[in-house]
């Protein structure tokens, strides 16, 4: 249940995943690793309606980095498979109020996924409620490195004046543009590092590690989260 009484009590409007700890369940249960994924989609599935439920406004879930290029072809084609299957009802587009957006580099994925993403951009650009951010061939450093491409590109051609480019202005080039900064991350799966997700965006994020599995993160633990969070007291970099 949400303590609605701790701390400030405000509920974070952007909390980030990192669905860690998939092939561990698979494992645990004699099964290959792709199935840990399978299952973590469900997963997926279930807390984008508690976090819904729950009145939270911006999510954003870790699905590839650019280092997973590196696993093996066929954990890559399984993955790639499985974010084909579920996006074209991964929201209800005729009764859920949820918008679907991505980030991460388009270049390396499939016709057939670029142009699933494509669809389910515009098939719930119009929602008003949650906004479900997939991070696909996403990676920190290349977020800010195309953003700084982009500076230099309109600094080159004379639109923008160095002096100009100020935190919110490079800010607007990341592909997060309009998304507010993330006020919790949550990574499952028992590590405790940040992995090249959101580096920019979570400048003041409070951070929450759990050993629980993302397969197996339930309504519960994501209530756990936010409960810490909403216990702590944010102050960046004030003293008060
Ligand atoms: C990390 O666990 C998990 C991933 C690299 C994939 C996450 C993807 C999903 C949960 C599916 C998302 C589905 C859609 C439709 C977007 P790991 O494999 O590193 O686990 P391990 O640390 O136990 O080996």
């Amino acid at each position: 249940m949400l303590k609605k009484e701790a701390g400030s009590a405000e509920l974070p409007q952007h909390i980030a995943f990192i669905m860690d700890g998939n092939g561990r369940w698979a494992r645990k249960r004699g099964l290959p690793r792709t199935a840990g994924h399978r299952e973590g989609a469900r997963t997926l599935r279930r807390i984008i309606r508690d976090l819904d439920s729950m009145g939270i406004k911006f999510a954003t879930f870790y699905a590839f980095s650019t280092e997973n290029w590196k696993r093996s072809d066929e954990e890559v084609s399984t993955l790639m498979r499985l974010f084909e299957e579920n996006l074209d009802d991964l929201v209800n587009y005729e009764n859920e109020n949820i918008r679907l957006r991505f980030i991460g580099g388009r270049e390396r994925l499939s016709d057939t996924l670029r142009k699933k993403m494509l669809d389910a951009e515009e098939k719930s650009k119009s929602h008003t409620g949650m906004t479900v951010i997939l991070a696909i061939n996403y990676g920190g450093r290349d977020d800010i490195v195309r953003a700084a491409k982009r500076s230099a590109e309109l600094i080159s051609e004379g639109s923008l004046r160095p002096d100009d480019l100020t935190e919110e202005r490079f800010e607007s080039f990341l592909q997060t543009d309009g998304v507010p900064p993330v006020d919790l991350m949550v990574r499952t799966g028992g590590e405790i590092r940040i992995s090249n997700f959101l580096i920019w965006q979570i400048s003041y994020a409070e951070l929450y590690f759990t050993d629980t599995l993302w397969c197996d993160f339930s309504k519960k633990d994501l209530e756990a989260a936010v409960n810490e969070f909403m216990s702590r007291s944010r102050r960046y970099g004030d003293a008060r």
